[in-house]
């Protein structure tokens, strides 16, 4: 949970002067989940504590709902903050979305590329990662050495890895060597586990779509807000 003053989340949400707000909170006409607070320094949680002036609710930046794509270059890990100091998907946030508390949906190996989702919807995040909830996930992958039919076949139907067997997944031959294959899990590692499990080595593997969300032409190292329709094919796809 991160805390707040009372006084300087009512200065940042641009509704009144310093002292318009000092006033209102002074004169018992702020209140922060029905009660009325006369301290400035009331400590308040933007993302959990309803705050109304003269009845009217206070909304602030940080509350906006945003969805944004990113298509991540390899080096960076998909966590908010990394222990080894490695650069971040949010070191690549250009600033307008730095003030937004975002955070990457599901993961992403470090040396894997493509499409990932940032959000600060906790809800929809939750859901995304929930493994009833799982949306397809659909990756470009190049190997080593190209694949027999018959092995192709034996990846799709499932295989045995050691936290258990795969669901059936979908694979496409793009050219020697290189395939899409498409999955409805987020386990560990997991691409790299179903190829290296049947004896190929991965060189590159780059996630190309995420149920409704296509990565499309965004450059590497890139973002961009998802549309409107993006953002409701992707509730609508966990609310099935
Ligand atoms: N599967 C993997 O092995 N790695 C990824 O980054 C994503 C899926």
């Amino acid at each position: 949970m991160e805390t707040q003053s009372l006084l300087k989340v009512l200065t940042q949400a641009g509704i009144g002067s310093r002292r318009k707000m000092s006033e209102a909170i002074k004169s018992g006409r702020v209140m922060v989940n029905g009660e009325a607070v006369t301290g400035f320094n009331h400590p308040v949680d933007m993302q959990k504590d309803k705050i109304s002036i003269d009845g009217r609710q206070v909304t602030t930046q940080s509350q906006k709902l945003i969805y944004i794509m990113m298509n991540k270059p390899s080096d960076i890990v998909s966590t908010v903050s990394d222990e080894l100091g490695r650069r971040t998907v949010l070191d690549l946030l250009p600033q307008e979305y730095r003030k937004y508390r975002l955070y990457p949906v599901g993961r992403l190996d470090k040396d894997s590329t493509g499409l990932i989702l940032l959000t600060n919807d906790g809800e929809l995040a939750n859901r995304l990662t929930h493994p009833r909830f799982e949306n397809e996930k659909e990756y470009a992958v190049s190997i080593d050495v190209p694949m027999k039919m018959a092995e192709i076949r034996r990846l799709e139907k499932g295989i045995m890895l050691e936290d258990g067997m795969t669901y059936p997944a979908r694979i496409t031959r793009l050219k020697s060597g290189d395939y899409t294959i498409t999955i409805h899990e987020g386990r560990k590692h997991q691409v790299r586990r179903m190829f290296e499990a049947m004896g190929y080595t991965v060189k590159s593997l780059k996630r190309i779509r995420m149920g409704n969300l296509q990565l499309g032409s965004l450059a590497a190292g890139k973002v961009r807000e998802l549309r409107r329709d993006e953002v409701e094919g992707l509730v609508s796809e966990y609310k099935k």
